[in-house]
């Protein structure tokens, strides 16, 4: 059996989760890989901090540098979020030929093609699964499955909080404030939780996953974006009356030989497939040329499924090293050179 050591930034929501499904499924990994695998180093903010879970006090460290130049490690795992020093971090991981493993949304819409350049400049991985949709395997349908389709468009919930937000509010008639509250606390929503309800992260899912499926590089600042702050409860009340279920969709399609993308709160009616996708849950459509419409549904933010992404993505990197499929949209500098992404 191989030994893998992991250095792991940031032991929030994502990375408890990560660390703790490590030890627990310690032997099924080990079966499933032929690895042991090991978190060595674990960078944080606070080494004091109560995190509600056994760990050995002497891994921590405040310094990113030290785990950077921590020999041993063979695979990064970036679960601190923004875009700084998140970014700085994951450039010298991949200047030190190590694998990067990412659920930074936010960083790989705004950067992720100079990065995923940077990972192959440097003959590594950047792999990014739980940036999307959280424990749905979104990015590995469309990147290690359907190679030979070609997308014409994406639909889906891609914002786990709103959409607990959107339920709550009307199945149970508490307010905006109260249950956005109660999203952060089960560690749905992200540090600044404006990035959820105003529907930049939605976005920033919906730039990533029309990248891949488009093998383009969208400007996420074009998106055509409206969040759900503004919704009511007496709104969600009077669509329902009138037989509809208001939910936060992100959408591209090509139109004209132009992408179009939006984020906005849209009407579906009853019947629609994703008027029932509740709680936070997230779901993706995918209509492809060739195999039809693909959906795909599961929770989209949390401790233990955005972990499974990122281990998920952990045990590809054992398995299939070399035969992972990059995607192309390293290889494009600009929007442009696909097709002009517009407003609507
Ligand atoms: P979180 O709970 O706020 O955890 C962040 C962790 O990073 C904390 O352990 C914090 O240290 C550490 N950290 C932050 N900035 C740091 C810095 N400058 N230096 C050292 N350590 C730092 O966040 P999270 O919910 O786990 O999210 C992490 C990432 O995953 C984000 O990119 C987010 O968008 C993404 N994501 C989250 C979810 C979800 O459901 N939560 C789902 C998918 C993707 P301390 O603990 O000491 O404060
Ligand atoms: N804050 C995000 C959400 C986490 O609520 O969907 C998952 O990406």
């Amino acid at each position: 059996q191989k030994q893998v050591k992991v250095g792991l930034l940031g032991l929030g929501t994502v990375g408890g989760g990560v660390y703790k499904t490590l030890l627990k499924n310690r032997d099924t990994i080990l079966t499933r890989t032929g690895c042991t695998v090991e978190v060595v180093n674990v960078l944080v903010r606070d080494r004091g901090k109560e995190r509600g879970f056994a760990i050995d006090p002497s891994v921590l460290t405040l310094e990113p540098q030290e785990l950077l130049s921590d020999e041993q490690i063979d695979i990064y795992i970036e679960v601190i979020g923004g875009l700084h020093p998140a970014k700085e971090i994951i450039e010298q991981a991949l200047n030190s030929k190590r694998h990067v493993i990412t659920a930074n949304k936010e960083l790989m819409a705004k950067h992720g093609a100079e990065l995923l350049r940077l990972a192959h400049q440097n003959g590594v991985h950047l792999l990014f699964e739980a940036s999307v949709a959280g424990g749905i395997p979104v990015i590995h349908m469309l990147q290690g499955y359907l190679t030979a389709n070609r997308v014409h468009e994406i639909s889906g919930i891609l914002n786990g909080t709103s959409n607990y937000i959107l339920t709550e509010m009307s199945k149970t008639g508490r307010s905006f404030p109260e249950v956005l509250s109660e999203a952060q606390s089960l560690g749905y929503a992200e540090a600044d939780p404006t990035s959820d309800v105003e529907g930049f992260d939605a976005a920033y899912k919906l730039a990533i996953l029309t990248n891949l499926a488009y093998d383009t590089c969208v400007d996420v600042a074009q998106i055509d974006r409206q969040g759900i702050s503004e919704i009511s409860g007496h709104d969600l009340k009077l669509a329902e009356q009138l037989g509809y279920t208001v939910k936060l969709i992100g959408h591209a399609h090509e139109q004209d030989g132009a992408l179009r993308l939006s984020v906005r709160p849209s009407l579906l009616a009853g019947s629609h497939p994703l008027a029932r996708v509740d709680d936070v849950f997230n779901a993706v459509t995918l209509r492809a040329d060739v195999v039809g419409d693909l959906t795909l549904i599961g929770r989209g933010a949390g401790e233990f499924p955005t972990a499974s992404a990122v281990i998920e993505d952990l045990t590809t990197l054992l398995t299939q090293g070399e035969n992972i499929r990059r995607p192309n949209w390293d290889r494009v500098q600009t929007a442009a050179s696909h097709a002009e992404p517009k407003v609507g």
